[in-house]
């Protein structure tokens, strides 16, 4: 029994010189004063074996090797656990000398950057830059500009109303032409940008929300020429040089005459394709001289004055313009899609 406990007493320091963590210190913990097998409890349940001569002294020797046991193990738990926090703590700690992680940095949207290359074209062309704004009243976005109560052209624009009171989110930019003449007297030259709201189904070229750019002009003398080569100027700066126009007669309450404006199909330069429909063109824009009758409803002479006025869709531009297939695209804000521009 004594042999035993010497030998247990040997076993330990050497387990206990080879562990360094506390982990390998539970163990040994376990091993040896585990309460069901652990080596020490059961030299003490031995120890009633022992003859009676002999049990005084390896009761002592057992009580000796518990305690320096005990001791030991407390003393080296105590640095491995102190040891173990300091390195925890220097794990924890921050390095400033890292390099940083740079700010995401944003940009314009596609459909800004089409916007504002659109004003630029006509401020260079002396025209100014009026928003108007997106709550409008029926006047506005309607009646002054020709369509009466009952005007068939309203179910086109199919409208959200605001109140019973007839505000409404103007369905188009048309509006800015009558807030325009009324405020200025002519000769005005102003263009439009901004959005526009429509109860449409969503379509991958159709959104309830989308933007839109009106120009309009009246001055002395004005006639469908002007309108032809301004809209072609226009168009080349957007497109390219190559770009050609043709204008279809159409019709529009505010406009007389009207016309609908085809460009040549940037895809296939005109030769038919499968996003022209085989036409070699493609619809972007509706236009006409100024009606008389909206001259009027703002106080201007149509006798002496006459202008003409032009509009169409933003997003449609920046899809041609970008070659994307969807609407959804520009809405989605997607990083992804959104950096390629
Ligand atoms: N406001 C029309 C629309 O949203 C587009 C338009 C057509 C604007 C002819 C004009 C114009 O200024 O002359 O459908």
């Amino acid at each position: 029994m004594q042999e035993t406990i010497e030998r247990t007493g040997r076993d330990f320091d050497a387990a206990l010189k080879s562990a360094n963590d506390s982990k390998s210190l539970d163990e040994i913990r376990i091993r040896f004063f585990g309460r069901k097998s652990g080596l020490i409890p059961s030299l003490v349940n031995q120890l009633k074996d022992v003859p009676k001569e002999q049990k005084k002294a390896v009761g002592d020797a057992l009580n000796k090797l518990r305690d320096r046991l005990e001791t030991a193990l407390k003393e080296k738990s105590e640095r491995v656990a102190a040891a173990e926090a300091s390195r925890k703590e220097a794990a924890d700690v921050i390095d400033f000398t890292l390099p940083a992680h740079r700010p995401q940095l944003g940009h314009l949207h596609p459909i800004t950057l089409v916007r504002q290359e659109m004003e630029m074209i006509f401020r260079e062309m002396g025209y100014s830059v009026d928003p108007g704004p997106e709550v409008e009243t029926d006047w506005y976005n309607f009646e002054a500009l020709n369509f009466t109560p009952d005007h068939p052209a309203r179910d086109s624009q199919d409208t959200f109303f605001v109140d019973v009171d007839k505000l409404l989110l103007r369905t188009h930019t048309s509006n800015v032409q009558i807030r325009t003449m009324e405020r200025l007297k002519p000769p005005v030259k102003v263009i439009s940008c901004g959005r526009v709201y429509r109860r449409d189904e969503i379509t991958m070229r159709r959104s309830p929300m989308f933007n839109q750019a009106e120009a309009l002009l009246v001055d002395k003398g004005i006639h469908i020429g002007h309108l032809r080569a301004t809209i072609e100027h226009f168009v080349r700066r957007l497109f390219g040089e190559s770009a050609r126009i043709r204008m279809r007669p159409s019709f529009f309450p505010f406009t007389e005459p009207s016309a609908e404006v085809d460009m040549s199909c940037i895809f296939c330069k005109g030769a038919g394709c499968g996003t022209c429909s085989q036409t070699g063109w493609m619809e972007i824009l509706g236009c006409g001289m100024v009606h008389p009758q909206v001259l009027r409803n703002c106080g201007i002479d149509p006798e002496e004055w006459s202008g003409f006025a032009f509009g169409l869709g933003i997003d449609r531009v920046a899809m041609l313009k970008y070659d994307i297939p969807n609407i959804r695209t520009l809405f989605e804000n997607d990083l992804r899609v959104l950096q390629q521009f």
